[in-house]
């Protein structure tokens, strides 16, 4: 406990944030409480956001590079909090600490990207159908971005938004889950500290942290003052916030469900599947959006998939996630655990055969922390449970024969996320990431659906919610588009050659 006292400190959390407030948070190692958090009262949401609109009207004249010294600036106090923050990841969300590392290196990777891409904000030349006449693009700040964040990411989706959001010119408000406000904490106060160091040109408000449950989500997303709401987590989510800010024709990135899958083909490297399976879908305790859940494997190489599975699982380091060696921590609650078991209730009454895991484990060394042994359950076909998110290490096995069979079994769920194929038969693989393969907004060859570097865009289809964050041009979605024609000649011709007057 004194070691996390000293983390706070050093991650600048005062004792009068973390103690005496009502939102009590609890470590899933042991449910031990860390924190007492001040809730932001619901009240004072629309301070919060006048602030944001009025620090707008000045973040948006910075130029773009050096608003992206800034996000340089955030990298740097990222990497110096590396350890620390990463620290408060694991004990606060139960990860590994080598997985609480890994995010903060993402938040760090996405503040560099961010801040290159600052100098790259560019639109378009176009040519003109007219003499004399120019079309051009300009990339402009959109506005307040609200960025809502799951548990599961509290640091590194943060980062992924406000980066970005920050070098196109605009404000950020940010709810953390309030399962994991600590993490977010952290990230938001070297965030802080990088404001600080970047002097006055940063407005106050420029970048403002609101702590409590859904009430504060609900005023950022039906305020018409936040111009883009970024938003992750279950699809039951989306469906509530979606509509929402639709309904006032706001802008939103909707990061929901994922059932990622896993074809592995008669032509795989076994070997580097079964790695690729085991992180997959046992890291982070299968709590990541990217998790591998479904396995579509060809009959002819399933036993020997299988076998090496089952050792491997059987081997799994289970526990402290603090602890050197440790592969798998804790759920993040007991309702995860409930969801987990009722699952495999289900996957049982629908035909599935349970072949390892499920149980809960070390309860008697942590009655309130609740472990799992990594399940995997083979099934007859994709039933209704298959095509479910259950969001645990919950894996489950299905046979195909003929490879378009895998692909309509792949695509026949309503989520589309993530997706890998494991062959070395280019047609094969390129089927897969073909229009006529994955229907995912991420589709590997030879690697595992979790783990995405941030250069890419991040997103999904179908219920995933369609949008993308962090790489490529996810930074067009933090921007407005204007389109400009401009005429340098002495004449004034109209487009589409039409004669008026
Ligand atoms: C999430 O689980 O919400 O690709 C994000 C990955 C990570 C991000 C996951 N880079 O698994």
């Amino acid at each position: 406990m004194n070691e996390l006292l000293s983390v706070f400190k050093r991650c600048g959390i005062e004792p009068a944030e973390y103690m005496g407030g009502a939102l009590t948070v609890c470590s899933p190692i042991d449910g031990a409480q860390l924190a007492q958090l001040h809730e932001t009262p619901a009240s004072q949401m629309n301070e919060v956001i006048a602030r944001s609109k009025s620090a707008f009207l000045q973040w948006r004249n910075v130029p773009a590079p050096v608003r992206g010294e800034l996000v340089r600036l955030w990298g740097e106090e990222l990497r110096k909090a590396k350890q620390d923050i990463g620290y408060i990841v694991s004990i606060e969300v139960g990860k590994i600490l080598e997985e609480g590392l890994g995010e903060v290196q993402e938040a760090v990777d996405i503040c560099e990207f961010a801040s290159g891409q600052s100098r790259q904000l560019c639109g378009k030349t176009i040519v003109s159908e007219r003499p004399g006449h120019r079309i051009m693009e300009q990339y402009h700040p959109l506005g307040p971005v609200a960025i809502i964040t799951a548990f599961n990411f509290p640091s590194a989706v943060f980062a992924w938004n406000a980066a970005l959001a920050l070098v196109c010119g605009d404000p950020v408000i940010f709810k953390p889950s309030e399962k994991a406000p600590l993490s977010g904490l952290a990230t938001f106060k070297a965030l802080a500290r990088a404001i600080a160091r970047f002097g006055d040109k940063a407005p106050e408000g420029l970048a403002q942290i609101v702590i409590g449950r859904a009430p504060l989500g609900e005023a950022l997303v039906d305020s018409p003052a936040i111009a883009l709401i970024s938003a992750t987590g279950s699809t039951r989510m989306g469906r509530a916030v979606g509509p929402k800010v639709a309904s006032r024709f706001g802008k939103r990135i909707l990061e929901l469900g994922g059932n990622n899958a896993m074809v592995v083909t008669p032509a795989a490297d076994i070997d580097m599947a079964q790695r690729a399976i085991l992180f997959g879908a046992v890291g982070t305790a299968g709590q990541r959006c990217t998790t591998l859940r479904r396995l579509i494997v060809h009959r002819s190489v399933k036993e020997a998939l299988l076998q090496k599975l089952l050792t491997a699982y059987s081997a799994l380091r289970i526990g402290n996630p603090l602890t050197p060696g440790t592969l798998v921590g804790p759920l993040i609650d007991e309702e995860a655990y409930n969801a987990m078991q009722k699952s495999i209730v289900v996957a049982k009454e629908q035909g599935g055969k349970l072949l390892i895991g499920g149980d809960r484990v070390l309860a008697k060394e942590f009655p309130n922390g609740f472990y799992v042994q990594p399940a995997i359950i083979e099934m007859p076909e994709q039933t209704a449970i298959v095509r479910h998110e259950t969001f645990a290490p919950l894996l489950y096995v299905l046979n195909y024969d003929d490879f378009d069979q895998a692909i309509e079994v792949h695509n026949d769920v309503p989520q589309g996320l993530s997706s890998c194929i494991f062959s070395n038969d280019m047609r094969e693989v390129e089927l897969f990431i073909s229009a006529a393969g994955s229907d995912c907004g991420m589709a590997n060859v030879n690697i595992g659906p979790s783990g995405a570097e941030i250069g890419g865009a991040f997103g999904g289809e179908k219920e995933t919610g369609g949008d993308r964050e962090s790489g490529s041009d996810a930074w067009k979605q933090y921007m407005r588009r204007t389109t400009n024609t401009i005429n340098f000649s002495r004449e004034m011709p109209l487009a589409q050659g039409i004669t008026f007057g």
